[in-house]
């Protein structure tokens, strides 16, 4: 739609109607200032297949699997803004957001008119405290599209619509919804110092962000000491480098085929599948 009016795109990640992920993401679309329509897509609605690891999309074949993910991606193309909605389901976000993530060798595509543009990161949760890597799985689907993320908020709520009955949730969605397209991010308190991820490996020397894998230490103070970038996010021209690496391996795979077809030929048949009747 080329009519001027600015595209914000909810992706909600739960199969329920009505329920935290829908109406919070509504909410906050009420509060856009600027005039813009509300798409919606319900991932858990979608065919999501799985990536086949064929690398073809990586050297501009069509994708082989037939599912909904074209239908996707161009509702992301045209998007100015997103708001990604998840249930945290079994301390990770629901299945759907890394059903999508697993296909991200096609976000490359679409990645110069993603990149840059704002999005706001929800997880909501039932259990106090029981959030697990949720935001860590919203952000990596972020970074890999390339947004430029307003906030990542963690909101407790069990009950269909129990998130908006809280009248301090009810203004952190105004304020997001407030944020959206303004330049500005929502101050992060902690995370790292890169990118605002909370989950870091801890290594010998300090600290390595899950995400944009930038290492840091902790300063006298109880701040964050930054490293070294982790050279996974940054430009689209950068990120793009990591598909000639991919393409790369594709060439590399074909002048190694005879030393790996030895190495892995003589395991063909060992042990038996098992599989359900059909
Ligand atoms: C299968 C399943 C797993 C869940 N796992 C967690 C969990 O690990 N931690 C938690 O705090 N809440 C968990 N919940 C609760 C949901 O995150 C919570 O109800 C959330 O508000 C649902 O959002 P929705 O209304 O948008 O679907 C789980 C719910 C379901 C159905």
């Amino acid at each position: 739609m080329d009519d001027g009016i600015r595209t914000v795109l909810a992706l909600i990640a739960s199969p329920r109607t009505l329920g935290n992920c829908e109406t919070f993401a509504k909410e906050v679309s009420r509060n856009v200032p600027e005039g813009h329509r509300l798409r919606l897509v319900r991932l858990t609605s979608l065919k999501i297949g799985r990536c086949r690891a064929c690398y073809g999309c990586v050297v501009g074949n069509r994708c082989p699997v037939d599912d909904d993910m074209a239908f996707l991606l161009d509702e992301i193309a045209n998007a100015d803004a997103f708001i990604v909605a998840s249930p945290v389901y079994y301390l990770g976000a629901n299945a759907s957001i890394k059903a999508v993530l697993d296909r991200g060798f096609l976000f490359f595509d679409i990645l110069r008119k993603t990149h840059g543009k704002p999005a706001v990161l929800l997880n909501f949760y039932g259990m106090p405290g029981r959030i697990g890597a949720a935001p860590q799985m919203l952000e990596t689907l972020a970074a890999f599209l390339g947004l430029s993320v307003r906030a990542n908020l963690s909101i407790k709520a069990a009950l269909p619509g129990e998130a908006l009955m809280n009248k301090a949730n009810a203004a952190r969605a105004a304020r997001l919804g407030k944020t959206l397209f303004s330049p500005g991010k929502e101050k992060r308190a902690g995370g790292c110092p890169f990118c605002g991820c909370e989950i870091v490996r801890v290594v010998p020397k300090g600290f390595v962000c899950t995400v944009c894998h930038g290492s840091f230490t902790m300063g006298p103070q109880g701040r964050f000491v930054k490293g070294k970038e982790g050279g996974i996010l940054g430009s689209p021209e950068h990120m793009l480098l990591h598909r000639e690496w991919l393409r790369g391996m594709k060439e590399r795979f074909k002048e190694k085929k005879r030393e790996i077809m030895k190495t892995i030929i003589p395991y063909k048949d060992d042990g038996e599948w098992v599989e359900p009747p059909r």
